[in-house]
């Protein structure tokens, strides 16, 4: 049995693109594979919290070494790394939020980004990412036009998560729903164009394959 890991980072709840995008895509997944297993981390449901000190020294204490309470200080990012090992596919709903991820995604990044799990330094000291054979759906939203333009420049988000998630070892994949501030029959044109685009992408058939 397969198993999708579908991140939500939108604060915004029913009027949110991302999200709207996201159902779409899992509905289409699960039509394709009835017994996918769907795990959902919706980072604005339940926020992560920042990295604390304890946690990073945690983090790079090795595992024998670690006392009680930094075994504790570690409980969360295991558990998320967990999920995400776990995982063999990824759905990100990611909104622009001051041309950058929103800061709960940066949070979730930061606790699943462990040297020793999820990437590795090569004797060169270059990361190489352990989560591979995995790959990632990344739908984003914003209320400007990033994809081309005289903006592009100001996107931190696509190119972002591609190196993150890169170096972490899965392959990315974006949809863009862009321009919904432009107005109500802009936003409409935004999704559906998403929409068609996530139906062509063959996202549904390489989860059931
Ligand atoms: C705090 C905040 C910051 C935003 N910053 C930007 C921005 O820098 N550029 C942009 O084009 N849109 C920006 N927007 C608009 C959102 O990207 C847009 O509303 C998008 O649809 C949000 O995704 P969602 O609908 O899934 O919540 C911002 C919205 C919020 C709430």
């Amino acid at each position: 049995m397969s198993r999708l890991l579908v991140i939500e980072s939108s604060p915004r709840t029913a009027d949110s693109f991302s999200r709207k995008l996201t159902r779409t895509a899992v509905d289409l997944a699960l039509s394709a594979d009835p017994n996918l297993q769907i795990v959902r981390r919706d980072l604005a449901a339940e926020p992560i919290p920042h990295l604390s000190e304890a946690t990073i020294v945690a983090m790079r204490t090795p595992r024998p070494h670690l006392t009680e309470a930094q075994r504790a200080a570690l409980d969360l990012s295991d558990f998320l790394t967990d999920e995400v090992l776990g995982a063999d596919r990824l759905l990100v709903g990611a909104p622009m939020h001051n041309f950058g991820v929103p800061s709960a995604l940066k949070a979730y990044i930061d606790h699943i980004a462990r040297a020793g799990l999820t990437f590795s330094y090569s004797a060169e000291g270059r990361p190489q990412g352990l989560l591979t054979g995995k790959s990632a759906l990344i739908l984003t939203s914003a209320g400007g036009v990033y994809s081309e333009g005289h903006a592009a420049s100001l996107d931190f988000v696509s190119p972002y998560l591609r190196s993150v998630f890169g170096v972490l070892g899965v392959a990315t994949e974006f949809i863009h729903i862009e321009g919904v501030a432009f107005g109500p029959d802009a936003a409409a044109a935004a999704v559906a164009q998403a929409e068609t685009a996530l139906a062509k992408s063959g996202w549904a058939g390489a989860l059931a394959a």
